[in-house]
């Protein structure tokens, strides 16, 4: 049986249809979105999560509407202003993922402090994607490998690891996507080989704290292989 994850990385989806079942503008829908990923945070590490990931801005969503791209850029703002100190006294480091070329100055400058002030945080990584892909992050990772000249035969999973964006976060043991929707959608396609999946029909701005200890109730009863056989992994525990 798994223990509590280390690491959850959640796809919040459905903020959009959220909102449109009620006849209210999109940008509501993420509005609410963002009230429900401060409470995630908090149940995170109240159960003392170690790492929790937000999927909350991907390389595509650029392509979106200019005003919904504004409305995220700016409930991202709030979010940062509103709980920078909050995190701080929390124990919470943030941290965020993606390609930060594309992110304007204001959010970058915004980031930058609230990661310097959260730097020595020990309780939980709450680590945002924001213009973040997977299949991006990796291109980046071969260009910064390529530029050093690394020896091609010394390459091998370990050591590429520390060319993601995720350098030095285990990889996430169980991904929850809210909304009925069954892809991974270029988030950590890397990290998410030996991941848990767990799926719900429920919208990211209703996806409350009981649901996610059920996630995570779920995930506990899951028996992990990673393509061994039970017996070979007890070997390696005793
Ligand atoms: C997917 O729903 C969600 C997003 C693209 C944005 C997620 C962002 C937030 C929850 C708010 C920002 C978070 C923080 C922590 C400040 P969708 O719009 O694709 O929904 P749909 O599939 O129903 O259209």
């Amino acid at each position: 049986m798994a223990g509590l994850p280390q690491h959850i990385a959640i796809i919040m989806d459905g903020n959009g249809r959220w909102a449109e079942l009620r006849g209210i503008p999109r940008t509501e829908g993420h509005r609410r979105g963002s009230e429900r990923a401060k409470q995630i945070i908090e149940a995170a590490r109240e159960l003392g999560i170690k790492n929790l990931t937000l999927y909350a801005f991907s390389v595509e969503n650029w392509q979106r509407p200019l005003d919904e791209v504004f409305t995220l850029m700016e409930l991202l703002k709030n979010y940062l202003n509103a709980e920078r100190d909050n995190m701080k006294r929390q124990g919470i480091r943030f941290m965020t993922i993606g390609n930060r070329d594309m992110l304007p100055g204001d959010i970058l400058t915004l980031i930058k402090e609230t990661e310097d002030a959260t730097k020595d945080g020990k309780a939980m990584n709450l680590i945002l994607c924001l213009s973040y892909g997977g299949r991006d992050e990796i291109i980046r990772a071969v260009r910064k490998l390529l530029k050093e000249k690394i020896d091609p035969e010394s390459l091998n999973e370990d050591n590429f690891k520390n060319y993601l964006d995720t350098d030095g976060i285990p990889d996430p043991d169980l991904l929850i996507r809210t909304s009925g929707e069954r892809r991974l959608s270029n988030f950590l396609i890397y990290q998410s080989a030996y991941a848990e999946l767990y799926f719900t029909e429920t919208l990211w701005p209703d996806f409350t704290k009981e649901e996610f200890l059920e996630a995570i109730q779920d995930y506990q009863k899951r028996q992990r292989r990673f393509g061994r056989v039970l017996e070979s992994l007890r070997c390696i525990k005793s």
